[in-house]
Formats: C-alpha cells, structure tokens, sequence
C-alpha cells in the first residue's frame, strides 16, 4: 500500500515537476531544471532525486565542481571517505554560499573504520573534512569485513539517534546481506546504494529493496562512460525522438523508475544536460527497448 502510494505521488511529480522545490539559482536560462522532486524515505526525510556525484574528482577540481553543481540546482552532494576528497567538497559547499539546511550531504565509512569502535572516529574524521557538523545520509560503503557489519551498524544507529546524522543506509549490499542486516538492526536503513544503469538494470534488486521499504539508488547511472554509453545506438534513438541526449534519456529512465541517482560530470553544460530530465516522459516502446540492453552483470569488475 506505501510503496503503491508512493509510486503514484512519485508519477506525478515526475509528470508536474513544478509541485517541487530544490530551488535553483541557475544561470544558464533552461528553466526546465530548476525543480527536482523528492523522494520521502522509510523515516521521514526528503531527498532530491537527482544528486551530484563526486567519485574521482579531487582538489580545486572537485571543490569548482561542488560549487557549480550547486550553482545549477543539484542540491544533493555524494562523497565518500575513500574518495579522499571531503576537504574539497566541503570547501565547494562552502564557496556556493548555500545554507547547509538546504543541502543533502551523503558520505560513506570506509572499510578500514568498521566495527563499533572504529565508527564513531571516521565518522568525526568526515565531519570535520566536509566543514559541517551533521550529514543528511551516512552509508556503509561496502559489507566488509562481514563480521564487522553488526557492531559498524549499532555505532552508527548511535550517532543517528544522537542526532548527528538524519538517515543511515547502506551500499553494496545483496539481498541476503541486507535480510541479515534487518534481522537485527533497530534502525532500518532508508537507502541501498548500488551499481544501476542501463548495461545493468538490477530489476530484482529494486523488487526486493521495494518490498522492504528501502529505497534503491544507483551509482555510475552512466555506466561511468564505459560501453560507449553516449552513442549507444538505441539510447541515441530514443533521445533524438526526445530531444534528449543519451545521457538523459538514461538518468530519465532510471529516476522514471523512482530510483534515486548521482551521476557525476565536472562540465557545466553536462551538469545542466542531467538535470533537464524532468519535462518529458519515456513510453512503454522506449521502455521495451532499454530493457533489451540489459547485460545483467556488473561493468566494474574490478570492484567486485
Ligand atoms: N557506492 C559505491 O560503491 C559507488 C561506486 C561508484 C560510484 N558511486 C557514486 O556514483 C557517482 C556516479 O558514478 P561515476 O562517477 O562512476 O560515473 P557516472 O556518473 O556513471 O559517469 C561519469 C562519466 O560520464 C561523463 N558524463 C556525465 N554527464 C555526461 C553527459 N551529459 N554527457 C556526456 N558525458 C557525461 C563524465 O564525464 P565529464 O566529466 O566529461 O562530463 C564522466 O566521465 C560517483 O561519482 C559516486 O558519487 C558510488
């Protein structure tokens, strides 16, 4: 009933955008990104729909990335302790002049801080790179080592109750990890941060994540650029019937899907493409189409 009630107001915010807020001060005169819905998770908490990822970006790169993106309406910033650049994305945030109330800040514990003990420490060590003194989403980055999940969860239900983080999710983690994880935790996580794009579309993981009430999002919704993705042939199809460029009509069907996304890019004009997926709407020939590009495995081996 919650999820069918959710899909429905998810469908008619994608259709009437404006219902939104995540207010823009964007420059570039395309009004059409200037709303970017919200998705409402299992506790409570809004978050955009569209965010702006950071993987790979580093120092002045990343800190001018952070500030443009912002510039242009992202509101939702994802960092990472692993990614060694919470000093540059805090220092973005910082130069875009924002209130922090505004934004929604993810960053992920690393494997070397699990365990109940480590967590508390890597935490304190995110907060003090990124300049702020809450985060909206803490994840678990990935489960490992398996036997620290437990203790690594209880910690931060810990520093969630205490009010210094306002959602605590996970990434990376299969069904059975996740089962595992809600066998015994106290705080349910809102969000299971995956790999999603059209090479891999992860249709059972988003049944199962539906059926618990967690909210999946994907990570690299561009493939990272692997697989020639910007001149696939049936997404370049579908975005020339559109208007729309490859990349869009990908993060289109994966946010038409109510799946919460980041893709990342330090190109202005790339910043503003991604976000202007909101004025048009994939029909069930496009659908049956991406779903024919499925390859149904991982493009990132290597992380595996
Ligand atoms: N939880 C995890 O384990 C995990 C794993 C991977 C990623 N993530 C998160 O997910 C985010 C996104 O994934 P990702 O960084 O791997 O890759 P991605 O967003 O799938 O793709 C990024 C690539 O696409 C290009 N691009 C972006 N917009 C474009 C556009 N409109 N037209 C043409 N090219 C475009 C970028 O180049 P330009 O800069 O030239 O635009 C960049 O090379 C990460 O940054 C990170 O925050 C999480």
């Amino acid at each position: 009933m919650y999820n069918t009630l959710k899909t429905i107001i998810l469908g008619a915010l994608l259709i009437f955008p404006l219902v939104s807020s995540a207010q823009s001060e964007m420059t570039g005169g395309d009004t059409s990104a200037k709303t970017v819905p919200f998705i409402t998770l299992n506790n409570g908490v809004n978050m955009p729909i569209i965010g702006f990822g950071t993987y790979s970006l580093n120092g002045l790169i990343a800190e001018n990335s952070v500030a443009e993106a912002i510039s242009v309406g992202y509101r939702l910033i994802d960092t990472a302790m692993t990614y060694g650049n919470e000093e540059s994305v805090g220092k973005g945030i910082k130069k875009s002049g924002i209130d922090r109330e505004e934004l929604f800040i993810t960053t992920k514990l690393w494997v070397d801080d699990m365990g109940y003990e480590k967590v508390k420490k890597g935490f304190e060590a995110s907060l003090k790179k990124l300049g702020v003194d809450y985060i909206d989403l803490y994840l678990i980055h990935r489960p490992r080592p398996y036997e620290d999940i437990k203790g690594s969860w209880q910690a931060m239900e810990e520093l969630y109750e205490a009010g210094k983080i306002k959602a605590i999710g996970v990434s990376n983690f299969t069904t059975e990890q996740l089962e595992e994880l809600l066998s015994y935790a106290k705080i349910k996580p809102v969000v299971n941060q995956i790999e999603c794009h059209p090479f891999f579309h992860q249709a059972e993981e988003q049944a199962s994540l539906q059926e618990k009430g967690v909210q999946m999002e994907a990570w690299s919704p561009l493939a990272g650029g692997r697989n020639d993705i910007f001149k696939n042939p049936v997404l370049s199809a579908i975005g020339k019937k559109h208007n729309k460029s490859s990349a869009q009509i990908a993060l289109r069907w994966i946010i038409q899907r109510g799946i919460i996304t980041i893709p990342r890019t330090s190109e202005r004009a790339h910043m503003l493409e991604n976000l202007n997926i909101f004025d048009f709407k994939l029909d069930d020939d496009d659908l049956k189409q991406i779903a024919g590009l499925d390859l149904n495995t991982t493009q990132f081996p290597e992380w595996h």
